[in-house]
């Protein structure tokens, strides 16, 4: 059974989705700890409400990224939990190599886009003001770069025309949360082969 330790910064709704196929037994998994770097993010009050241990951890002094004695307390506190696997579930930061090496192969991110399109900040609003057609998410696992690391699952969705970022947001966030708990099931099935930059899906 994998053993999670989720790392967000905002609503959870991605968390929510994990705890709810856990709980239907649709995924084999176990959530061990959420720490959050903001302490008014509604995922601790989601965890909480589940009986899930969820703690505010301060990144302090980083903005932007995870690193240094901060990063260190959140790979301690990940591993004391029993972590085998890290899920950033809306985590606004940047990983160090630090967290890449205390669970090798083991750090999955979300992006709401359809990589490698639109990296970064708010990539729906990217794919809006882009022009694109089609827009999504992906499931990845985390390597040293910024939304780079090896596709495991991505879900399209269509651009309508009287989108705005939020509706389009919306729609996106829907698929992220059937996105999220296939690519943890595929991993809990040990089925996941990273080969370069593939990750093949085994029968
Ligand atoms: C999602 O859109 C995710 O793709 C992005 O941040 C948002 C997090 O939402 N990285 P939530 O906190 O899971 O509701």
């Amino acid at each position: 059974m994998l053993k999670l330790a989720v790392l967000g910064s905002g609503s959870g709704s991605n968390m929510q989705s994990i705890v709810d196929a856990i709980e239907a037994g649709t995924l084999d998994a176990q959530i061990v700890c959420v720490i959050a770097d903001n302490p008014d993010a509604k995922i601790l009050e989601r965890a909480a409400r589940h009986g899930i241990p969820a703690q505010y951890l301060s990144p302090a002094p980083f903005r932007t990224k995870l690193d240094g004695e901060a990063q260190d307390l959140y790979i301690r506190t990940m591993k004391e939990a029993g972590a085998d696997t890290v899920v950033l579930a809306g985590f606004m930061r940047i990983v160090k190599p630090g967290l890449l090496e205390a669970f090798p192969g083991r750090v999955l991110n979300i992006h709401p886009a359809l990589l490698p399109a639109f990296p970064g900040l708010e990539g729906w609003t990217q794919a809006l003001e882009y022009g694109a057609k089609v827009a999504g998410c992906t499931v990845h696992f985390v390597d040293a770069g910024t939304d780079t690391g090896p596709i495991i699952v991505q879900k399209a969705v269509p651009v309508e025309d009287g989108d705005t970022p939020e509706s389009l947001h919306a729609r996106i966030q829907a698929q992220e949360h059937i996105a999220y708990p296939e690519a943890l099931r595929l991993l809990a099935a040990g089925r996941l082969r990273i080969e370069g930059r593939r990750v093949r899906i085994l029968p």
